[in-house]
């Protein structure tokens, strides 16, 4: 069999056979890399350093990861597809298997699968090249699993775009590291992730240092199967944009040489680069409104071009307890947008964005918080599902005070598609026209043997973190 022309297939860490040698080649592979020479391209550190590091001073090719943007997804795929190569070629040094492929981490599947699988837990003889203390300590030990309402990719996969903020695949941005338009995808259940498995402080919560974690390539591992997975479903496609396709970013291959990728050159992966995926995503049940209204427009209006009918007048800290914040809404500003009709027909027919802006803090505390609109007081977990409509995370915090894209930013931003939620409250009756009330619920590792409905209750042991703040929330209608 001919390895060149063999498509080598990435496996589910959590299902692979007994006695099947992945993730100890892996291991191997690790511990071999990390020996290497710092200024060797192949090291782990070096590897590493391509997506992030505070090192001086920057060596070819480091702080290359774009974030909050469209290429978000086409720098990871390219990035991990070398790793993957450098990876292999260690592991048929170390003796291993010769078509060794990166396994993924699915933790959208829920139950044990959410939980950090057992290879890079800490192991009796304290030396297993994949286990990092600097975890979340619930996460490491597998105590803690990803609540499905961050691991489940449900929420990106409905998305029938993928150029725009509120979209799959982000907005169209220049080549820089830290941006503020990401996708849906990018945001639950990428960033949220880096947050819950790092914790507060850990390798993954921060760009700088989550490479040098080795599940983090597994994680992004999944992350490109979902990708994979939502371009393969008709009619999405990706960008056929000429800044897109065309676009060039730079990497090292396993010979240590400079190569070469545009976004032209990557969208087939088993065709272009050689590998596939052996199981589509399992999005566990949808995480939000279980009956989901299907999308109503095929071309969602500009989220840039919408009018804003209301913001919150105070901004809202998070430091680990649930918060509110009612943003009351323009009447006035509504019905014209209405051209004279009422508040109803004007959102009918048009698409409601929540906005959340100026979002600052010193530091990623891991925590995230679920986003909810009109939670009822007092509802049960099993409503509140249904009032989610997406996640807050604070991946690249630090980096947006101090931008590598060339944009003078104030914090991360997060636009919500609430559209849906919007037309079924209204049909209900229950929309209220004057204000908007939203709801921030912090999102921590879970029991993983707690049912899912669960999933959407407040955390019983609140741990405090240093704060976060959201410095503006504000509805616009598109
Ligand atoms: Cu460039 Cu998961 O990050």
């Amino acid at each position: 069999m001919s390895i060149e022309t063999a498509v080598l297939v990435r496996r589910n860490a959590w299902t692979l056979p007994n006695g099947d040698e992945t993730l100890a080649a892996y291991a191997a592979a690790v511990r071999a890399m990390r020996e290497r020479d710092a200024d060797n391209p192949t090291s782990w550190a070096y590897q590493a350093a391509m997506h992030g590091t505070s090192a001086e001073p920057p060596e070819p090719l480091w702080n290359g990861c774009q974030h909050g943007s469209w290429f978000f997804l086409p720098w990871h795929r390219m990035y991990v597809y070398f790793f993957e190569r450098i990876v292999r070629a260690a592991v048929q040094e170390t003796g291993g298997p010769a078509d060794w492929a990166l396994p993924f981490w699915d933790y959208g599947a829920g139950g044990v699968q959410a939980t950090l699988p057992l290879a890079f837990r800490d192991s009796p003889g304290g030396d297993n090249p994949l286990f990092v203390a600097e975890r979340d300590p619930r996460v490491n030990s597998g105590r803690g699993a990803i609540p499905l309402s961050a691991g489940s990719p449900a929420a990106a996969l409905e998305r029938p775009l993928f150029i725009g903020r509120t979209q799959f695949g982000g907005d169209v941005t220049r080549v820089g590291q830290f941006w503020r338009s990401p996708g849906v995808l990018e945001q639950t259940p990428h960033n949220i992730l880096h947050g819950l498995v790092g914790g507060d402080d850990g390798l993954m919560s921060n760009p700088l240092t989550a490479a040098l974690d080795p599940i983090f390539w597994l994680h992004h591992a999944n992350i490109d199967r979902i990708w994979f997975d939502w371009a393969g479903e008709p009619p999405h496609a990706d960008p056929s944009d000429s800044r897109w396709t065309d676009q060039t970013f730079s990497f090292f291959d396993e010979a240590g040489q400079q190569v070469q990728l545009t976004g032209a050159e990557i969208g087939d992966i088993s065709g272009q680069l050689g590998y596939t995926y052996e199981s589509a995503p399992t999005s566990g049940a949808p995480t939000s409104r279980p009956e989901a209204v299907t999308m109503s427009t095929p071309n969602p209006p500009d989220p840039e071009q919408a009018e804003m009918v209301g913001a919150s007048e105070q901004p809202t800290e998070l430091a680990g307890a649930p918060a509110d914040v009612t943003v009351p809404i323009d009447r006035a500003t509504v019905e014209s947008l209405a051209g004279g009709g009422n508040a109803p027909e004007a959102l009918s027919e048009r698409h409601v964005y929540l906005n959340l802006e100026d979002i600052e803090g010193e530091r990623n505390p891991g925590t995230a918080y679920g986003i909810y609109v009109n939670l009822p007081e007092g509802a049960s977990a099993a409503q509140a599902a249904s009032h989610h409509v997406g996640n807050l995370s604070f991946f690249g915090i630090e980096q947006l005070r101090e931008p590598r894209g060339d944009e003078q930013a104030h914090g991360l931003r997060y636009t919500v598609d609430i559209s849906d939620l919007a037309r079924e409250l209204a049909a209900q009756g229950s929309w209220n026209e004057d204000a908007l009330h939203v709801t921030f619920r912090p999102i921590e590792p879970v029991d993983p043997e707690a049912p899912e409905e669960e999933q959407h209750a407040v955390p019983e042991s609140l741990s405090e973190h240093s704060p976060v703040q959201v410095g503006r929330v504000s509805v616009f209608y598109g």
